[in-house]
């Protein structure tokens, strides 16, 4: 499977607890919460769902405690992902003191990515990476993906065509750092 970035994925902070990935998006009710079903469903297939955990948030205030947005779900429905996780989804706004309790935080497109960067210091600004970009997207697009709130099954479709090409990328590059680390 071709990798699009060169860059290695951040070391764990705190090698043999369970690696932290906080996906972002804007408003934490569509993009994320989905890409978090997905994800997750991507880790357990490869037998990482305890030794990685998976959260989400959105860098807007707007939503918050909303639940995930309804077309967001019924998209997930459409593909299969109807277990409890789009149920519980309560949208959190993130908080600049979770940059230093996450291993990597994965922005859905460059304007979170922007928010996050600005967010961070230089220490922490190499946590913070484009989820597209992981996933090796960007080798055919910008990596971003689109928002797609408002939008008709086509987008939140496309979403999830989106995410479901990069996700098992990440799940291996996930999956070579910790055996890396475990060496
Ligand atoms: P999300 O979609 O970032 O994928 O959750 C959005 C949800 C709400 C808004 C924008 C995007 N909003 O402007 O309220």
């Amino acid at each position: 499977m071709a990798l699009a970035s060169a860059a290695e994925l951040p070391s764990p902070r705190e090698p043999g607890a369970p690696y932290r990935v906080c996906l972002v998006c804007l408003g934490n009710i569509c993009r994320s919460p989905m890409a978090e079903t997905v994800l997750r469903a991507e880790l357990a297939a490869a037998g990482l769902d305890g030794a990685v955990v998976v959260d989400s948030a959105g860098t807007g205030d707007w939503h918050i405690g909303d639940a995930m947005d309804p077309d967001a779900r019924a998209a997930l429905a459409r593909r299969g992902h109807d277990g409890s996780d789009p149920e519980s989804h309560r949208a959190r706004q993130f908080q600049p003191s979770w940059l230093r309790e996450r291993d990597l935080i994965l922005a859905m497109d460059a304007r979170n990515l922007a928010d996050l960067r600005r967010m961070a210091g230089a220490e922490d600004a190499d946590r913070i990476r484009l989820f597209g970009d992981v996933g090796g997207l960007t080798e055919t697009s910008s990596g971003d993906i689109p928002d797609p709130w408002g939008g008709g099954p086509d987008e939140f479709g496309h979403v999830l065509d989106l995410l479901g090409a990069a996700a098992p990328v990440i799940v291996v590059r996930l999956a070579r750092l910790l055996e890396t680390v475990a060496e």
